[in-house]
């Protein structure tokens, strides 16, 4: 049994209503009660978090090295693109994380094209909507076992 840590960046929350011809119709609820059902059914523990605050989410990942997280799925959301922070946080903690996306932020603007986090991710899933989240947990799950 291991514990997995999926982060949700800002206005994830908003999912299902937020601009869904790019994110879907899933609501972050949704998302988050197949990943669970899933992990526990893998016989892992599971734990989320969504937060609209850099810090917040920070401290989290600070937090998973004292509590044993074995690997995180982070969806950085606009971080993705402007926190150091974030990426310093899991460089520090050395939990490996895959880093998943709902749309492909590489066939939109240009200041999307640029990731803090894909150089240390093991993996990124992106353009698949909701189900990136199911992909990315396949190759956690995977890892885990
Ligand atoms: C996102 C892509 C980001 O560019 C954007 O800021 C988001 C969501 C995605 O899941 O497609 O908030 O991470």
């Amino acid at each position: 049994m291991a514990k997995l840590l999926v982060l949700h960046g800002p206005n994830l929350n908003l999912l299902g209503s937020r601009e869904p011809e790019v994110y879907g119709h899933a609501t972050l609820a949704d998302i988050d009660a197949d990943l669970r059902q899933r992990t526990v059914a893998a016989g892992h523990s599971y734990d989320s978090l969504q937060a609209n605050a850099e810090h917040v989410l920070v401290e989290r990942i600070q937090a998973a090295r004292e509590d044993g997280t074995a690997l995180v799925l982070i969806n950085p959301a606009a971080f993705t693109h402007t926190s150091v922070a974030i990426r310093d946080a899991l460089a520090a903690v050395a939990i490996p994380f895959f880093e998943v996306h709902l749309s492909n932020p590489h066939r939109r603007e240009p200041f999307r094209h640029t990731s803090y986090f894909s150089d240390l991710a093991l993996g990124v899933v992106c353009g698949f909507g909701a189900d990136s989240y199911r992909y990315a947990l396949d190759a956690a799950l995977k890892r885990l076992a």
